[in-house]
């Protein structure tokens, strides 16, 4: 959570720093600040809100002339979302500015010893302590910014990432790294930094990915200088090449990001099966899982551990893997597992699932796994995230960047993934004949044309939202492979819609739900023809003869749900297990058409951040 990023070098920092915050955003975005310094005056704004509040304030209330400059948007931790509270923050001589997303867990006692030597406080975070207990180690013992910044983190307790600079050393810049995530990039005697490399990507193809426990100097005219934290050990700073582009984090004439993200999802299943599924050579090529193939097949059982959107991913795994490989899975929410002193062994093979790969509680949960002897595999979007690089091994999902808050390609595309990983032990297990793999590796190449196919839909889908914009409430209801997908709809209405949203079971239905049903409950059914259908059917009578509205995703050429159902909206036939991945569409797009409706900020909803770093 919170979005960092900085500039020094020879261009004018505030346009750089104002539209990487923008990049930013889906971070957090309770607040958002900007501090420019042009070598005399620090110049400091401020304010609760967005950026574009920010930007607004900037350019009535400071001089933005600088070719230094920290901006920061904020998901709130310690303080109320305020402009006080917001960052940059100043250290009490006025010396040191600091922007930080973390969390500086023993903040109180340190706040209470500064307090005690005269240090005073302007606002309730932790930062604003840090930033001043940099100062007080900097004086008291004569330092330099970098030498008093290692000597302060290492007195703290929490996550950091930070960017630091001293008012009377213009060029330089001190950033440190522990649990959140900090991309420098390299440019021609210029630095950026960023909690990712979408700020500064049409500046420079060239970053470093600050390790945990890692802190650099940048200064001007000088290579990174990097050290490790605990020990001071020098360490080399492994610059690698991006391969992002500017076209992938942009709209590209969509309203939104989702809506973009949603219609990308052909072409993001097909990347992540390009290269690895070799459907004519009837061979799925996964170096991950290549390599440590015994792994997988000797294991006692999959764990898989992940939050949100991607453990319901999960959820659609351990069908596949049960149902195809017949291997025994368990699904764990990551902040549960990492705090329930889980039973793991070395036969155990954990799989942790993260768009991000920088969730706190997913990375943690990893940490539990390695220390009790599991193997570890990441299936991660974001290249060199933290998840990525704490697991044994993983495979990427390739999706592209994913910036609208409520996560869709990122779902289907870990689906994806983890449907050819099933397929592949299955293969090799033997619990598949050469035919049956066959045709499921055929299937698979077919997607993306049937989710081109299922996308047709979005006019009809955009009537049905408008009928039912205004509900309170609504029930997802699914069976099998589907169930999940239930859960996932009911999450995407509630994430952006605000509409309170549950998903069940369809035979869950009448433990309790049904209670719940009347002619005001709008009931989407997923009611596709592979899968328990004629059960799903009774379900939907069920529904009708309680006066509920139906909204059903069915098969195409459907004709029994379709005249019970009060709206229909068809997907293309496929195998069962592969169904999720069609079913998913029409309701990542009916959240979508209502939360728009409704007024609502689609990629930006209330209280929520993408890339979640606390726990
Ligand atoms: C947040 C996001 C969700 C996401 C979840 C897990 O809650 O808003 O969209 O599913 O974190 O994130 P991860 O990056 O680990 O998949």
């Amino acid at each position: 959570m919170c979005g960092i990023v900085g500039y020094i070098g020879h261009r004018d920092a505030y346009p750089i720093i104002i539209k990487g915050l923008q990049r930013l955003e889906y971070r957090g975005y309770d607040s958002a600040g900007v501090v420019l310094f042009d070598g005399e005056n620090v110049n400091l704004c401020k304010t609760k809100g967005k950026v574009e509040d920010l930007v607004l304030k900037s350019k009535s209330e400071i001089s933005t002339n600088g070719h230094l400059g920290l901006g920061h948007t904020r998901w709130a931790t310690h303080g109320i979302p305020n402009d006080v509270n917001s960052h940059p923050h100043c250290s009490n001589s006025g010396d040191l500015v600091i922007i930080h997303n973390g969390i500086i867990e023993n903040y109180a006692s340190i706040k209470t010893a500064l307090e005690e030597r005269g240090y005073t406080f302007e606002s309730d975070t932790d930062t604003e302590v840090l930033v001043n207990l940099i100062e007080e180690v900097k004086k008291k013992e004569n330092l330099k910014l970098g030498k008093a910044v290692q000597v302060a983190l290492n007195q703290v307790v929490g996550a950091y990432a930070i960017a630091v600079f001293d008012k009377n050393k213009p060029d330089e810049i001190v950033v440190a790294k522990l649990g959140s995530p900090l991309a420098i990039g390299v440019g021609d005697n210029e630095y950026f930094i960023a909690s990712d490399a979408s700020p500064f990507i049409e500046y420079t193809n060239n970053a470093v990915y600050l390790e945990d426990e890692e802190m650099a100097i940048l200064r001007l005219g000088k290579e990174i200088k990097l050290r490790k934290i605990k020990d001071d050990a020098i360490a080399y700073p492994n610059i690698l090449e991006l391969q992002l582009n500017l076209e992938e984090i942009e709209k590209g004439g969509y309203d939104h990001f989702m809506l973009k993200e949603i219609y990308e999802q052909p072409r993001a299943i097909l990347d992540t099966y390009r290269g690895r599924l070799l459907a004519d050579q009837g061979i799925i090529r996964m170096a991950g899982i290549d390599q440590h193939l015994e792994k997988f097949l000797n294991a006692n059982r999959i764990i898989i551990v992940a939050c949100g959107t991607s453990w319901h991913a999960g959820l659609v795994a351990e069908y596949i893997f049960e149902d195809l490989a017949r291997i025994p899975v368990e699904v764990e929410y990551a902040s549960e597992f990492r705090y329930r002193n889980p039973v793991i062994t070395e036969k155990d093979v954990l799989i942790a699932i993260s768009q991000s790969g920088e969730t706190a509680d997913t990375l943690a949960a990893i940490k539990l796994a390695k220390e009790k002897g599991a193997f570890v595999f990441g299936v991660c979007n974001v290249v060199g995230s933290s998840i990525a690089r704490a697991t044994h091994a993983g495979a990427y999902t390739h999706a592209g960047p994913e910036i609208g808050v409520a996560s869709t390609k990122a779902f289907t595309t870990q689906i994806t993934i983890l449907t050819l990983i099933a397929l592949k032990l299955a293969k090799e297990k033997g619990e598949f004949s050469e035919s049956k793999f066959h045709e499921f590796l055929t299937e698979l190449e077919n997607i993306p044309a049937k989710v081109e196919k299922a996308l047709e839909s979005n006019p009809l889908i955009e009537i049905i939202a408008d009928v039912y914009k205004d509900s309170s409430n609504c029930l997802y209801l699914g069976r099998g492979y589907n169930f999940p997908v239930a859960l996932e709809g009911a999450l995407k209405l509630k994430e952006i819609s605000y509409i309170h949203a549950e998903g069940y079971p369809a035979a869950e239905m009448k433990h309790g739900p049904i209670a719940l049903i009347d002619e005001h409950m709008p009931i989407v059914v997923i009611a596709t023809k592979k899968g328990h259908y004629e059960k799903v059917v009774s379900n939907v009578q069920e529904i009708k003869s309680r006066k509920g509205k139906i909204i059903a995703v069915v098969t195409e050429g459907d004709v029994q749900v379709r005249e019970l159902a009060d709206h229909v909206i068809e997907v293309p036939e496929t195998i069962e297990s592969l169904t999720p991945l069609l079913t998913t569409i029409p309701l990542q797009l009916l959240s979508y058409h209502i939360a728009v409706m409704r007024g609502c900020n689609v990629d930006q909803p209330r209280n929520l951040a993408k890339s979640v770093t606390v726990e």
